[in-house]
């Protein structure tokens, strides 16, 4: 199994538009690497790809990437798509795959209805892109080499969802992780999770990769760098550091751990910082745009 990091940042990506924070004025100058929102790749055989979440950025993500070319006049390796959740960062790309070239679309019924409710994704002709809800639990092949089950993880509504409460610990179809399996190595990917539970830490035991959700360093961290007024628990994200956060609740897990989806004011992004140098003594990577890993 291959995987290629088509983006390593969290919504916005780094640097994010409207943001003049250290992280984001230094991608801009170029003293740190600049990444892109949240998608991952994945292949067995290197010819046909499964993309996990269209970001915004997708289009810019497969110039950068050959093995992402068309191979002939009318061509893409991407096989299928599968959507974890339904964030505008994780659907928006969607739209720029609307050229009439087929693939298959796959996501829980829950993500799939809310493509379903808006007509903008009509865009993506059906016809030409098959919509595969799947099942909790349920195998299905995401490439013809390549087995997929999602599963759920602690999350929210996507934001554009949000009533007037929102819980952020829903335990169902709005969020999901992703079991890969090619027949000899087993991997997940879950960008976006509030809480590592008990369920969650069965469901991962096998697993030989894990790409998990680093949004956030603390879970104040936005607050504190006078970014937003939310905290990672509201937003539906688990901190990377402290006793309730992803280090320390998964130190006992034999995989190989990458953090994904980054949000821009996460100190990780700095290469000379302590918090980047803890979570590389603690075992774990942290994704870059084009990064890859082969099990
Ligand atoms: C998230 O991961 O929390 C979302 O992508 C936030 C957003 O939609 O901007
Ligand atoms: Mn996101
Ligand atoms: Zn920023």
């Amino acid at each position: 199994m291959q995987f290629l990091v088509l983006g390593a940042a969290a919504g916005g990506g780094l640097p994010q538009w409207n943001c003049g924070c250290p992280n984001c004025n230094d991608a801009r100058t170029g003293k740190i690497p600049s990444a892109s929102q949240s998608s991952l790749a994945v292949s067995v055989d290197g010819n046909n790809w499964a993309v996990l979440n269209a970001s915004p950025d997708i289009r810019m993500q497969m110039q950068a990437c050959p093995r992402m070319h068309p191979r002939s006049l009318r061509d893409t390796p991407i096989s299928s798509v599968l959507l974890t959740n339904g964030d505008i960062d994780h659907i928006a790309g969607l739209l720029s795959l609307r050229e009439q070239t087929p693939f298959t679309l796959f996501g829980t019924s829950e993500i799939l209805d809310l493509l379903t409710a808006n007509r903008v994704f009509d865009a993506v002709n059906a016809e030409k892109v098959s919509r595969r809800s799947v099942a909790i639990g349920a195998s299905f092949m995401m490439l013809s080499n390549l087995e997929a089950q999602v599963f759920p993880v602690p999350g929210k509504v996507p934001l554009f969802m949000e009533g007037e409460t929102v819980k952020t610990d829903l335990v169902g179809e709005q969020t999901v992780g992703v079991r890969l399996s090619d027949g000899t190595h087993v991997a997940y990917y879950i960008p976006g999770c509030a809480e590592v539970t008990e369920d969650l830490l069965t469901t991962i035991e096998d697993a030989d990769q894990l790409f998990f959700d680093g949004t956030l360093w603390q879970d104040d961290e936005m607050i504190q760098s006078g970014t937003g007024v939310k905290t990672g628990q509201r937003m539906g994200h688990i901190s990377i550091s402290g006793p309730d956060g992803s280090i320390a609740q998964l130190a006992h897990l034999k995989a190989r751990k990458t953090f994904i989806h980054i949000n821009n004011t996460n100190p990780v992004w700095q290469p000379n910082s302590p918090e980047r140098a803890f979570v590389l003594e603690n075992g774990w990577d942290i994704a870059a745009d084009g990064m890859e890993i082969a099990l």
